[in-house]
């Protein structure tokens, strides 16, 4: 199985962080966010990934993760010359994926669960992976009886299950043919959900649920979120509470700034 990580996008949720760098490059407590989704993949076995970036700041991925050596593991590039959709990761890695089957893990999507079992045991279709969330409508919904997945809706108004789509799928070499027959949604993007729906028509779609915590750490709290929970599980909870008192800054000491 050969792995795709997708780490291009705008990230505009969080300006003015990601002006100067990408959204997968921010920190996330100790490591900077791409290194997890990338963790997902080493840990589950797979080592021959391809790394989608967008243009502007696409030295900075290949300074920091280099030829995939340092971890075991060898690394393609491609660019993404515009965010036109998750989907448009299989036209860019046709090549790549050549003629295997392929995982997608999304940049800024972060799982503590090990899916090692679910990618040896995986052979043909597609599977998504599902979290039990307590806001569905935020999200792509999935419905899904034993493993089988009835539907997937996106942000609906009266969502039919309480299981959010993450940013992980597994797919079977069918995916590259399926992502060239894609048309633009009425956003302008290749999306993932379409794709998914093809298998869904087909009966091939089959959805695993995520035991784990599961961060799309895309918003300044979802980041936050992230970040608190990776120093937990390193440092467990602290045994001493500490109060840090704010300094009172007064707003003529920034000039031109407003905080
Ligand atoms: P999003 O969070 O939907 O988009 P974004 O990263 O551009 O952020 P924002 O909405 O704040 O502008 O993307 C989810 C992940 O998929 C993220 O890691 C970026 C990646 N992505 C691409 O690499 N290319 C794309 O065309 C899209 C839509 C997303």
């Amino acid at each position: 199985m050969k792995g795709i990580i997708l780490a291009g996008g705008e990230g505009t949720r969080l300006h003015p962080l990601t002006k100067i760098t990408s959204k997968q490059l921010l920190p996330v407590y100790d490591r900077p966010m791409i290194y997890y989704p990338l963790n997902t993949l080493l840990k589950a076995g797979i080592s021959d990934i391809l790394i989608i970036v967008a243009p502007k700041h696409s030295s900075d991925f290949l300074d920091l993760l280099g030829s995939g050596k340092e971890f075991g593991a060898h690394f393609t590039y491609e660019i993404q010359d515009k965010p036109e959709g998750i989907a448009q990761a299989f036209q860019i890695g046709a090549d790549f994926i050549d003629g295997e089957n392929c995982a997608l893990i999304l940049g800024d999507n972060i799982f503590t669960d090990d899916f090692t079992d679910v990618i040896k045991s995986f052979k043909t279709g597609a599977k998504i992976f599902a979290k039990k969330v307590p806001d569905p409508e935020r999200f792509g919904v999935v419905d899904f009886k034993g493993d089988k997945v009835i539907s997937i809706e996106e942000k609906p108004k009266n969502p039919k299950s309480f299981y959010a789509q993450t940013g992980f799928y597994l797919y079977d070499n069918s995916v590259i043919e399926k992502a060239k027959n894609l048309k633009p949604s009425a956003r302008g993007e290749l999306e993932i959900t379409d794709l998914n729906i093809t298998y869904l028509k087909e009966g091939n779609l089959s959805a695993e649920v995520v035991k784990g915590d599961w961060f799309d750490a895309g918003t300044f709290e979802s980041l936050h979120e992230a970040s608190l929970a990776v120093r937990k599980k390193k440092l467990g909870e602290p045994s001493i509470k500490v109060t840090i008192k704010t300094p009172q800054i007064h707003q003529s000491e920034f000039k031109g700034c407003t905080l």
